[in-house]
């Protein structure tokens, strides 16, 4: 194998091995900082959301309840659960974040919007397994699009909750006349009943992170590329052109061509080497005239 072709080729493989092992670091980091993107934003989400909460409960629902007692038809504003999953789709008119979702996902919710489908309950099964557990995120896809989770176990802590989510006897005859008495009842003090979930579109945000991927592996691609021809292109120049060219001047001299030139040559190994071979000509050209007088003189 020639010279230049063996560099170039160990050039390859370590150039190869390099951006291998960049490459799986660099996607590794850009996919945290992504992660990390789509999770700040689902957890500012999920904190808002429990501010809506609160304020529905302390400063809201007193005002309310005693209407709830009275009137004929339930007043939903009244409900924290309600303020929240209202709130949050006036947020979703703004086409910006139309694809965001928030959902009470619960087993046996009063209202069946709230209704925990497939994915969901599987996530409120994992909360019942895991009681130390308190938050679970990931990825799921729906109807085509690619949303980041953030979930969190919802349970009644509150033994006052009870009076709508025990039994239909205890629920104020409102709620009856709105929700039935089907749904919503039976809740246990302390049970896992459901999950809060945030759902944030997290399609672009992976796509930038992709994006930037091949950017930079591209650019070290091209540095790399542009490295290996210029090195050939030196070994070439200041190398192998030259030692081919004391090569055949050597073959020349081999031949008894003694007119031969080693030419000008730079000060340097290779140019010593040219020196080397000169002076080796020069004895040479010495001893076979010797040799020749020695003969004519016999
Ligand atoms: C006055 C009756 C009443 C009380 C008290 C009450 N809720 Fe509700 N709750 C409701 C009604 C009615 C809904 C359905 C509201 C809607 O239309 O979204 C509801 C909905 C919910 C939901 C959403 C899931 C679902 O069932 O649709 C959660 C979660 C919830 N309540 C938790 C609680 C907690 C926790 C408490 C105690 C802090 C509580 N509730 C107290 C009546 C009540």
């Amino acid at each position: 194998m020639k010279i230049g072709t063996r560099v170039t080729l160990n050039l390859i493989i370590v150039f190869t091995v390099g951006i291998l092992i960049s490459g799986i670091a660099l996607a590794s980091v850009l996919d945290a900082k992504a992660q990390g993107e789509v999770n700040s934003k689902a957890s500012a989400l999920m904190e808002m959301n429990n501010s809506i909460r609160n304020y529905t409960n302390e400063r809201v629902q007193p005002l309310l309840l005693p209407k709830v007692e009275t009137e004929d038809k339930f007043i939903p504003e009244s409900i924290p659960a309600f303020s929240v999953r209202e709130i949050f789709e006036y947020f979703r008119n703004d086409p910006e974040y139309a694809n965001f979702l928030y959902k009470d996902a619960t087993l046996d919710p009063t209202n069946l919007r709230d209704k925990a489908d497939q994915f969901e309950t599987q996530i409120v099964n994992k909360f019942r397994e895991n009681p130390d557990k308190n938050t679970l995120s990931g990825y799921r896809t729906i109807s085509g699009a690619k949303l980041y989770y953030t979930a969190k176990p919802f349970s009644v802590t509150n033994e006052s909750c009870l009076r709508c989510h025990s039994t239909p006897e205890k629920a104020p005859k409102s709620q009856l006349a709105t929700y039935g008495t089907e749904n919503g009842f039976g809740w246990k003090l302390n049970e896992v009943l459901g999950t809060q979930i945030v759902y944030v579109p997290a399609e672009n945000i992976l796509n930038n992170a992709r994006d930037s991927f091949i950017l930079i592996t591209g650019i070290v691609v091209m540095v790399f590329a542009v490295v290996i021809i210029l090195i050939n292109l030196l070994l070439k120049r200041t190398v192998l052109q030259r030692i081919k060219n004391i090569a055949s001047v050597a073959e020349q001299v081999s031949v008894g061509d003694m007119n031969a030139d080693f030419g000008k040559q730079n000060k340097d190994e290779i140019g010593d080497l040219a020196e080397a071979f000169n002076r080796m000509k020069y004895s040479l050209e010495i001893a076979i005239n010797m040799i020749n007088k020695k003969r004519d003189n016999r």
